[in-house]
């Protein structure tokens, strides 16, 4: 498929190896149909396979998909229910083929809150497609930046008490190792849909130097072509961590 201007930016033609998205707008896009919220979501599940599709596609390597956070349990019953149910919908539809394709899922977030069928169709989908090598897909579900960093340094002061960790060896690796992205590379390309321009609690340490793009399109609308123009942006952004220009 070709896109004006793939490879005239400072980055190339180089394709994100870790993509992140915040998929907002699933209630704004039914509201403005005069539909009940849960249909928003429900449409939004399209818009999920088209991410996972155009990101197989177009050769990225991790996709983490921000899907439920900690604070949308303060959200009304109703539509928490149906969040969850359509997570268990999903997993259960969408894992054969997920396991055809090659990407191996991982859920990540606080499971514990999560009901217990939701925890079976997870379980669910995680084995069937443990071992895929095409690509990784995180669902991240009851999740919060902080509250990751808050286990991560409850488990290093615990390692510390225990006297298996000296405090002066902790450094930025011993923490992100602690972080339940583990050992993957931090994202290079955030997209957040519904033109919020905020972070939400997703990520916190891991976005340091990611490149971020927001794009008002609601996430039920969200297609592959949307996801073309972000990855084409991020091509022409030059990324500089701190340096000066290297031109
Ligand atoms: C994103 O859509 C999905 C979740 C947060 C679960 P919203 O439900 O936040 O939709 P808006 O932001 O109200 O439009
Ligand atoms: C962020 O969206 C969380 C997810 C997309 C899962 P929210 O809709 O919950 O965030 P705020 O309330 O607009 O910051
Ligand atoms: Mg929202």
């Amino acid at each position: 498929m070709s896109h004006p201007s793939v490879s005239s930016g400072p980055s190339g033609d180089l394709v994100p190896r870790h993509i992140a998205v915040i998929m907002d707008g699933n209630g704004r896009w039914a509201a403005e149909r005069g539909l009940p919220r849960h249909a928003g979501h429900r449409e939004g599940m399209k818009a999920v396979r088209e991410i996972i599709r155009g990101c197989i596609d177009s050769g990225v390597e991790i996709l983490t998909l921000f899907a439920f956070s900690t604070e949308n349990w303060q959200r009304p019953e109703e539509e928490i229910v149906a969040l969850m149910t359509l997570l268990q919908i999903y997993a259960d539809q969408e894992k054969e083929e997920l396991r055809e394709k090659g990407v191996e899922v991982r859920v990540l977030g606080d499971l514990a809150r999560v009901d217990g069928p939701t925890h079976d169709a997870v379980e669910r989908i995680e084995s069937a497609t443990r071992g895929g090598a095409k690509m990784r897909l995180n669902l991240m579900i009851s999740y919060s930046g902080r509250a990751d960093i808050v286990s991560a340094c409850r488990a290093l002061a615990r390692r510390v008490r225990d006297g298996t960790l000296d405090p002066d060896a902790i450094d930025e690796e011993t923490i992100s190792d602690d972080l339940l992205t583990e050992d993957l590379p931090d994202p290079d390309l955030l997209i957040r849909t519904s033109g919020e321009f905020r972070i939400s609690n997703f990520m916190l340490w891991q976005l340091a130097y990611t490149e971020i793009y927001i794009t008002p399109v609601l996430w039920p609308d969200f297609t592959r072509e949307d996801l073309l123009d972000a990855v084409v942006e991020y091509q022409r952004r030059e990324r500089r961590f701190g340096r000066i220009s290297s031109s």
